[in-house]
């Protein structure tokens, strides 16, 4: 077969990870982890660069015969798995290196939107332990509203609402806490909780703010 010619589209690279296997346990094991992102993100990023190979031929003419709704699809699906999945490493720290709680603009929204962490904390694990079947919740930030939103994000990509960046994400796909929760995800959303990195929810927030 001939070599592809990679000159229209750049391709997707796996990022490094913010920290080593092991950093996240007790919370989340270091089989998890390298599961997780050695198989599962490595895996999206590899699709997704198989499937823009394929686009390519497509627009050059080397494939004439093809399901353009399907390559797509899977682009959608892919590439969304692999930007929610840079953005959960990033959005988590070792638990004796995340501050324990939200500081500064984070902390302010929550206290005036929700009344209290407690509460915002309550809100986020329901909306989270209500996600039927596999996808992702998230805290995303509105600048028309000035509002935090929790959303249910289904699969990689449905219920997400364009233009409204997000702040803070949990992956609830089986493959994020099976080998050490079974099938007691909630007990697994109660330990991410612990692992929430404060700062970089905070630099997210004051992100979208700036950009509004
Ligand atoms: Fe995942």
């Amino acid at each position: 077969m001939a070599e592809v010619d990679k000159s229209l589209f750049k391709r997707y690279e796996l990022p490094q990870l913010p920290y080593s296997l092991d950093a996240l346990e007790p919370y989340i094991s270091r089989d998890i982890l390298d599961v997780h992102y050695n198989g599962h993100h490595k895996g999206y990023v590899t699709a997704v660069n198989k499937l823009i190979d394929r686009y390519e031929s497509i627009l050059k003419g080397d494939v004439t015969s093809y399901d353009i709704q399907g390559i797509v699809r899977g682009i959608v699906f892919n590439l969304n798995g692999h930007k929610l999945h840079a953005l959960y490493w990033k959005n988590m720290a070792p638990a004796d290196k995340n501050r324990g709680g939200p500081g500064g603009v984070l902390a302010d929204k929550i206290n005036k939107q929700f009344k209290s962490l407690d509460n915002f904390k309550k809100i986020l694990l329901e909306t989270a332990n209500s996600l039927p079947g596999t996808g992702w919740t998230a805290v995303t930030y509105d600048s028309e509203t000035d509002n935090l939103n929790i959303i249910t994000i289904e699969n990689h990509f449905m219920n997400h609402i364009a233009e409204l960046p997000i702040v803070i994400i949990v992956d609830e796909f089986e493959h994020a806490y099976y080998l050490q929760y079974k099938n007691k995800r909630a007990d697994y959303v109660d330990a991410w909780w612990k692992l929430i990195n404060w700062d970089d929810a905070e630099e997210r927030l004051r992100k979208a703010i700036n950009r509004a």
